[in-house]
């Protein structure tokens, strides 16, 4: 049997075909826009995704015999309020996970309600990002568009919808709305109080590898798909980047770099931080994982890259960073694009180039940015290590990933060994295996990943790199002190 795995990313939908023995078939990608209203604001189409993946599935399946495909299930960028009305319209764009419009609801939340009484609701505090500052937003400025939200749901989730009429939604995603008590894996009725909103307004949550209904016929008929094909909840994308790269039950750890950068720590048992700068969140294989979450990771690549250089030679203008340089170059570069979430939460943050000379070169600009990313998730890898969680190896995946540099820089940098999956599509190959589970081909995630996921190899720190990188990011972390007021 054949399987669909969804990526609803930020700048487009992934869509991978899988067998039942995890084999790759095929992969589609269709991009849709963004846009930026205000700066520091991000809103996107909730139909632009749908038109996507309707485009992109007839020609995901297009070689193959369909009636063999089972069943379909998501990875989906996390955080953004999709609202619909009575008659399932959608009000509004959606606000997206990478929005920083919500100061003002963030602080009131975290300063007026309480960091205490969010976390013991919650398991979290209030992020500019999350999605119950952003009804708090939408309450106050569009007062209209508040009185006529009938349901409030997730991206994927609006894609599940279209494909199955059914309001869902899964406990990895759920936990970044800062509505859902994570711990007890149910909805917080204090948390939709304080927002002023009514639990029927939010979704079913099901399980991620929890079938939610089928394909409406006339959908799987305009597809080129049976009516039989199951749709499972699926999760928020970095849950499912983890499935999709094994990191599930105890302990095990995934870097994501895609337009976020993400480090994910699986557990079989709840855990918080207890400063929140790391997130607390359910995980899609049934149990929790801890997660630091940078706004902008190979975004900052793909800017540099694209919009300064203006060039899409990703490969050349990173082949000329050679071994020699790395650990030795003078320029730093501040990720903050957009913000950052993790460890600092400050939607007011930006980004900066430190320390350049006569003879800095695009070279170095290029390896500043890259070694910025992977001094941001080694920020929130710090905190994980203050908790006293021991990780000594990770693995990898996503676009920002691609190459030896990055993952070389990874295990420099953080100083540990990264096992690199053989596929590095880890959120629609998660969906993949959501969708296998829910349709009864292996027993559980864990068992599904165990038979499916396998490394191509692991990348040794170099000890005399790892030092150099040691002194630059004692130097670096001092520098969002340093710019703190200035912001
Ligand atoms: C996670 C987060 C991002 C988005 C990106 O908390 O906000 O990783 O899910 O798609």
């Amino acid at each position: 049997m054949y399987y669909i795995g969804v990526d609803l990313g930020t700048s487009a939908v992934k869509l991978l075909l899988m067998e039942s023995d995890g084999t790759i078939v095929k992969i589609v990608s269709k991009k849709y826009p963004i846009s930026f209203p205000s700066p520091g604001w991000s809103e996107q189409e909730p139909d632009d995704w749908w038109d996507a993946v309707k485009k992109g599935i007839p020609e995901l399946i297009s070689a193959i015999d369909a009636s063999k495909v089972a069943g379909i299930s998501f990875g989906g960028q996390m955080h953004g309020l999709v609202i619909l009305d009575k008659e399932d319209k959608v009000i509004r764009p959606a606000i997206l996970w990478n929005d920083g419009r919500t100061q003002k609801e963030t602080d009131y939340l975290n300063n007026v309600i309480g960091k205490d009484k969010l976390s013991a609701y919650t398991a979290n505090i209030a992020f500019a990002g999350f999605t119950a500052p952003k009804i708090l937003w939408l309450k106050e400025n569009e007062p209209e568009n508040f009185a006529r939200i009938d349901k409030i749901m997730l991206p994927k989730d609006y894609i599940a919808y279209r494909l199955t009429g059914v309001h869902c939604t899964d406990p990895s995603d759920a936990s970044g709305m800062l509505l859902y008590d994570v711990k007890n894996r149910k909805w917080s009725k204090e948390m939709c109080d304080i927002c002023g909103i009514n639990e029927t307004m939010l979704a079913k949550v099901y399980e991620s590898y929890e079938k939610v209904g089928t394909v409406r016929a006339e959908i799987a008929s305009e597809l080129g798909l049976s009516d039989s094909v199951i749709v499972a909840a699926g999760a928020g994308d970095n849950a499912a980047a983890a499935v999709g790269t094994g990191t599930v039950g105890e302990g095990l750890c995934n870097i994501s770099l895609g337009t976020s950068g993400t480090i994910f720590i699986s557990s079989h048992d709840f855990k918080m931080d207890t400063f929140n700068a790391i997130h607390s969140f359910a995980h899609a294989d049934g149990y929790y994982h801890l997660m630091g979450c940078m706004l902008s990771a190979a975004s900052c690549k793909a800017w540099f890259i694209e919009d300064i250089l203006k060039t899409d030679d990703y490969a050349g203008e990173q082949g000329k960073i050679t071994d020699d340089m790395l650990g030795r170059n003078n320029i730093f570069f501040m990720p903050y694009l957009m913000g950052e979430r993790s460890p600092y939460n400050n939607p007011n943050a930006r980004a900066a180039f430190i320390g350049m000379s006569m003879d800095s070169t695009r070279t170095d600009m290029l390896q500043a940015v890259m070694e910025g990313i992977t001094f941001g998730i080694r920020d929130s890898y710090e905190v994980a290590k203050a908790l006293g969680i021991d990780v000594k190896r990770t693995r990898i995946c996503g676009g920002g990933s691609k190459g030896e540099l990055p993952k070389k820089m990874m295990a420099d940098i953080l100083n540990i060994d990264v096992d690199v999956p053989e596929n590095d599509q880890g959120p629609a190959m998660g969906g993949a295996i959501l969708a296998a589970v829910a349709a009864g081909e292996y027993p559980s995630v864990e068992e599904a990943t165990e038979k499916i996921v396998k490394m191509e190899g692991t990348i040794h720190p170099d000890p005399a790199v790892a030092a150099l990188y040691e002194e630059k990011y004692q130097r670096y972390r001092k520098l969002y002190p340093l710019l703190k007021e200035w912001y």
